[in-house]
This record gives structure tokens, C-alpha cells and sequence, in this order.
């Protein structure tokens, strides 16, 4: 007996098996078309290239493994959180995806703002409403494409869209539809409150489950195209944050995960939804049931460094600029990264901050802007645990997961940088893992999240912060802290003062 998770992530559908003591036994990925950019700050996908990338994801893995479609038992889902995906009157996509890191929204949330009180918003949904959440992209379809609005029938968010293709059913889970902006997060329910202020008809949005609970089937049409069974049953699963959580174990407090993906997201457990009056990391329900979590988010993570290999280093093995970057020098002779790509959510709440080295001189190397790349995530990862901790979560550790966590350059670096020991697991997997998980509880073979992660989860190494790194980075930290708010009006000015939706 199998269980299956599916991650929609922003690179690539994963899917991978796990058998009944919760050990990855395969894994598959298929990778996606790259983000269409229309302009600065814009960033779309196509939903239909996530189903193409799923199908051959299924299929692959089975292929691979040699496991039958009537071995898996059940399915969990998880995917990149907020993405904006519209269907009309037929089911069809209406126009591209609004993903999770666009950031054209900001007049929009103005408007919501303005319109329903920010005070209310945040009595509403527990949470400030962000560009990168789905409101606003909504709103920005209703304002900039009005034909195209009117034709909305359903609004998903991305694994739900596969969940569709899988099942027919249109369902989601509490923590992923806490990143809409539309969901009571203290009430695990819909606001009405805030659909109602902002215009949005309650019937576009799906049904929502706890991330155990079953969800639907696998239909025929969609057995044939996977090579599943008909009739497995699909758990709700979670947005990827907290599906990474489940595979990391993060399911009480004390604890806290870092997921260096294309976002880079430290997160903590809590049982009662504890809210920043700030606003800097989000309050989301988490996938235990009846838990919630608080998130801090650096946009631009993994994203810095595929940005700068895509760009400046077209062809280099991301293995040859780790060992290069490892040979640079710890604080990078005083330069410094500000991985600010796509905007910044964590601390600063600012969908037009630009990234930018900092501290540039003649002798800097390829190395040295590498290696600055991966402190400069770090620092921005630091501005989120601090803030977490701050709330009154204990973080004694941190697990680390996703690509990044791969090198042991960059997870040295994290652990000074955090000041905090650095955990690493057996399986990096996080979201994937975490959303087989979900399916192996839904379909009752573990009693709950807590036994799954129980069994499942196993620590392999602990990284204790290496003192005198540990002392150069808190002291570079600062220095980091200062610089965005010194540079602010100049690169907004640089932006040309323009919100990047106009
Ligand atoms: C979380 C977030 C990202 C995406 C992409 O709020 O926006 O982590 O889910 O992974």
C-alpha cells in the first residue's frame, strides 16, 4: 500500500509514494513552463501547464517505481499558496494565473482597504490583506479585464485546480484559503464579512475541508490520463507552507521549519492564532485541525539564486557556484545582498522594494556575489525568526528543507545567520512528503497529523551555529537592517514612483 502526494510548486509538480511507516519510497518531477513576466513585478502561470505537469508527474512515478494505480491508496495535495486561478461557465480557464509572488495589486489593496476599514479587514481574515495574497488579484482582474470578470464561475486556488482535474469537486483546505484574504482564519470559515464589502460572490468559492479530510475521488477520465485507480480518494492536503510543515514535523511548539524554495518561509506551530499587530508574518490555519501557524516570508530565496544563474551564469552547474561562493570570504569584504526580486512581504510589507547589491568594489567576484546572495537570503530568513520570536514562540531549533537546504554551504550559513541550531531531516522533501502524509491520515491508516509525523519524521543532523560565523552575522545583520530603510525612496524612485499594477 501506497500514498501519494502531489506539490504544484513554482518550478515543477512533484509526486512522490510513501509507504506505510511514511518513508518516501519514490519520487517524480515534472517540471512547469517559467513564470510569464509581462512586465516588472507581474508574474503568471498557466493552469493548464500545472494539470500537463501533474499528469506526467503521476505517471512518471509510477512508471518508475513499478507501483500499480490500485496500490495507492490515497492522495494528498499541496501547492504553491495565493495563485489566482478563474474558471468560466464550461470549467475553463479564463486567462493565466496571478501567482503567489505578483505584485501588481497594491491599488487594489488600497481600495480594499479604503473600502471595508483596514481595521475590519484584519477583525475579518486576521491579517493584513498583501498584494501576493488573492483578493487583490482578484479585484485587479475585476478593474483591469472587466469581460473577463464577468465570466468568473469558480475561483481556485492551484492544487485545488488539479484537485478539479482529479476529482470534479471544487474544495480547498483552511490553510491555503487563509492566504486568500477572504477566509476567517480565527473561524476556519469564509469571511462574509469581507466578500460582502469588496463585491465577491460567496458562490465562486470552494468548499473547505481540514487538510485530512477526504475530499473527493478519482474519476475515470482522470484515471485514464494518471494511470490511478478510479475512485481513490483525494484528501484536502494544504497550501505548500503548511504541507512542508507536516513533513517537517512542525506540529507543536518549540520547533520552528525554514523552507528555502523559490520563497524562503520560516515557520512556526501555534495553538491558538496568535497575530503580529504589525502584520509582518502572517496568521494562517495550519493543516493540523484546529491549530493555526505564523509565517514569515522572504519573496525571493531560491528565486536569487536561480535569478542570478539564469542571468549572469547561464549554463554553470548551481554545485560549481556553491563551491565557489564556499571559497569567498564570510561577509563578502563588506558587500551585501538585498534579495528583494519580487517585492518583500517579511518585514517590510512593500510590493515595490527592488533587490540590489549592496557594497560593491572592483575586487568582488563571481564568488563573493554568490556567496552574498545566500547571507542575504539568510539575514532576511533571520528578520522572519525574529519576529516569530518576538510573538511569543519558543524556537529552540530550526528544520530546514527544501533545495537550498540541500547545500551544506548555505545550511552553515543559515545557522550562523539564525544564531539558532540547524536541523536536517532524512527527507528534505517537505510539501510533498507532508501531503502523503495528509492522505495516509485521511484515509485512517495514522490516527492523526501528530502520530503521522511521529512515525515518519526522523532528524539525521543538528548544526550548532559556529560561534565566530554566528558573531560576524548577527553584527552583518545589522548592518543588513539598515540598509533597506536607507535605500527605500531611492529605489522606489529608481521604480519610477509608479505601483507596479498601473
Ligand atoms: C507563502 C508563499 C509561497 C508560495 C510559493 O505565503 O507565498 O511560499 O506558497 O511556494
Amino acid at each position: 500500500m501506497y500514498w501519494m502526494g502531489i506539490d504544484v510548486g513554482t518550478g515543477g509538480t512533484r509526486a512522490l509514494l510513501i509507504d506505510g511507516e511514511g518513508r518516501i519510497a519514490h519520487g517524480f518531477t515534472s517540471p512547469h513552463e517559467a513564470i510569464t513576466m509581462h512586465r516588472p513585478l507581474w508574474a503568471e502561470q498557466r493552469p493548464e501547464n500545472w494539470w500537463e505537469a501533474a499528469q506526467a508527474a503521476i505517471c512518471g512515478v509510477l512508471a518508475q517505481s513499478g507501483v500499480a494505480g490500485t496500490q495507492v491508496v490515497g492522495i494528498g495535495l499541496s501547492g504553491q499558496m495565493h495563485g489566482l486561478t478563474l474558471l468560466d461557465e464550461a470549467n475553463q480557464v479564463i486567462r493565466p494565473a496571478l501567482i503567489w509572488c505578483d505584485q501588481r495589486s497594491q491599488p487594489q489593496v488600497d481600495w480594499i482597504n479604503a473600502t471595508a476599514g483596514a481595521e475590519r479587514v484584519v477583525e475579518s481574515i486576521a491579517n493584513p490583506v498583501l498584494t501576493g495574497f488573492t483578493l487583490p488579484k482578484l479585484l485587479w482582474v475585476r478593474d483591469h479585464e472587466p469581460a473577463e470578470y464577468a465570466r468568473i464561475r469558480r475561483l481556485l486556488l492551484p492544487k485545488d485546480y488539479i484537485r478539479f482535474q482529479l476529482t470534479g469537486e471544487f474544495a480547498t483546505d483552511a490553510a491555503d484559503a487563509s492566504g486568500t484574504a477572504l477566509f476567517d482564519v480565527v473561524r476556519r470559515r469564509w469571511s462574509e464579512a469581507l466578500a460582502g464589502a469588496t463585491g465577491v460572490d460567496p458562490a465562486i468559492l470552494p468548499t473547505v475541508f481540514e487538510s485530512p479530510e477526504v475530499t473527493g475521488r478519482v474519476t475515470g477520465a482522470a484515471a485514464a490520463l494518471t494511470g490511478l485507480a478510479a475512485g481513490t480518494p483525494v484528501v484536502a492536503g494544504a497550501g505548500d507552507q503548511a504541507a512542508s510543515a507536516i513533513g517537517n514535523g512542525i506540529v507543536r511548539a518549540g520547533i520552528a521549519s525554514c523552507t528555502l524554495g523559490t520563497s524562503g518561509v520560516v515557520f512556526a506551530h501555534s495553538e491558538s492564532p496568535v497575530y503580529d499587530p504589525a502584520g509582518r508574518v502572517h496568521t494562517f490555519c495550519h493543516a493540523v485541525p484546529g491549530k493555526w501557524h505564523v509565517m514569515g516570508v522572504t519573496q525571493g530565496a531560491g528565486l536569487s539564486l536561480q535569478w542570478f544563474r539564469n542571468q549572469l551564469a547561464p549554463g554553470v552547474e548551481y554545485d560549481t557556484l556553491m563551491a565557489e561562493a564556499a571559497g569567498a570570504e564570510p561577509g563578502c569584504q563588506g558587500l551585501y545582498w538585498l534579495p528583494y526580486l519580487m517585492g518583500e512581504r517579511t518585514p517590510h510589507l512593500d510590493a515595490e522594494a527592488r533587490g540590489a547589491w549592496a557594497g560593491l568594489t572592483a575586487r568582488h567576484t563571481r564568488a563573493d556575489l554568490v556567496r552574498a546572495i545566500i547571507e542575504g537570503v539568510s539575514y532576511s530568513q533571520r528578520d522572519c525568526l525574529d519576529i516569530i520570536r518576538g510573538l511569543g514562540a519558543p524556537v529552540d531549533a530550526v528544520r530546514v528543507s527544501g533545495g537550498g537546504a540541500r547545500s551544506p554551504l548555505w545550511r552553515s550559513i543559515l545557522a550562523a545567520a539564525l544564531d539558532c541550531p540547524v536541523v536536517t531531516l532524512e527527507t528534505q522533501e517537505g510539501s510533498a512528503h507532508g501531503a502523503a502524509l495528509l492522505a495516509a491520515v485521511g484515509t485512517g491508516h495514522f490516527g492523526s497529523v501528530d502520530e503521522a509525523c511521529g512515525a515518519a519524521v526522523r532528524e539525521t543532523e543538528r548544526a550548532q551555529p559556529e560561534e565566530a560565523l554566528a558573531a560576524l552575522y548577527t553584527a552583518g545583520h545589522k548592518t543588513y537592517q539598515a540598509l533597506y530603510p536607507a535605500l527605500k525612496s531611492g529605489l522606489n524612485r529608481a521604480a519610477g514612483g509608479r505601483t507596479p499594477g498601473q
